[in-house]
């Protein structure tokens, strides 16, 4: 697992974005997305480069990690207009070419069996971006979850409802219920990337990358893939206790960083 420490929350965005424009440049054709708040500055880097260096993401095909239930996809909180805004109506991503799971499916349980079997069909994703929960969920994969879950339905907890509450406008309600990819499922891409910024992630990052791998913080999972990448601003990273070990080595894991 390589750790990325930077300065602020936009550096991080260019990193991530750095890592995405290699991957993409590398042959990457199937990326997973995150949405929240988290990779909105790699999304922005992203749309500048297309826009002024000529990246694109012509033939590449996405898949969203998750989606609210009882939301419909134009639902402007709905995963799929948030992704629409955040990044595709800005590149040359083919709507058509990113999927997710239809929240106001009619039945839930059996779009998101479907979901994952795109997943597996057209998988393995080469890059999948991820956000983490204050409590360290990824996806929708709070504590609990099974380290070899499959996409399913899942119930958010109340600290996830109330951080995604934000988003939320005039007081509507957060969907308790989302269709999540599961751990197994996003343990099957070939690199994870995770994104963090902010002193209220700091103590799920210190979790993720130096507690205990288990299911009381799926983010935990990264430990033990052969491919993940944390990149975190001072403030995500100041309750890591290897800081120091970590900002030695970010030079050598980043290309063009220097160490
Ligand atoms: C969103 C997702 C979630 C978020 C997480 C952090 O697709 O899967 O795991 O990444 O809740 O949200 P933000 O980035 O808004 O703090």
């Amino acid at each position: 697992m390589e750790i990325v420490i930077v300065p602020s929350a936009d550096e991080a965005g260019r990193v991530v974005a750095g890592i995405v424009a290699r991957a993409l440049a590398a042959g990457a054709r199937t990326l997973g997305l995150a949405t929240g708040s988290s990779p909105v500055g790699a999304y922005r880097e992203l749309a500048r480069q297309h826009r002024e260096e000529g990246l694109s993401f012509a033939g590449v095909r996405a898949f969203l990690l998750d989606e609210y239930v009882g939301l419909p996809a134009n639902h402007p909180q709905s995963y799929a207009s948030v992704i629409r805004a955040d990044l595709v109506d800005h590149v040359d991503l083919a709507s058509d070419d990113v999927h997710g799971p239809d929240g106001a499916a009619p039945d839930v349980e059996e779009e998101a069996r479907r979901y994952d079997d795109a997943l597996r069909r057209f998988g393995p994703v080469d890059l999948q971006l991820l956000g983490i929960g204050t409590n360290g969920h990824v996806g929708f994969n709070e504590p609990g979850s099974s380290l070899d879950s499959r996409t399913r339905v899942a119930t958010l907890t109340d600290e996830t409802r109330r951080d995604n509450s934000r988003f939320f406008t005039g007081g509507e309600p957060v969907p308790r219920r989302v269709i999540t990819q599961g751990l197994g499922t996003i343990r099957a891409a070939r690199h994870l990337v995770l994104v963090a910024s902010g002193r209220r992630k700091a103590a799920a990052i210190a979790a993720a990358v130096e507690g205990p791998v288990g299911s009381s913080c799926p983010a935990s999972i990264l430990q033990v893939h052969p491919h993940a990448t944390v990149v975190v601003d001072e403030a995500a990273a100041r309750l890591l206790e290897r800081a120091d070990r970590y900002r030695d080595g970010a030079g050598h894991a980043i290309p063009g960083r220097r160490s």
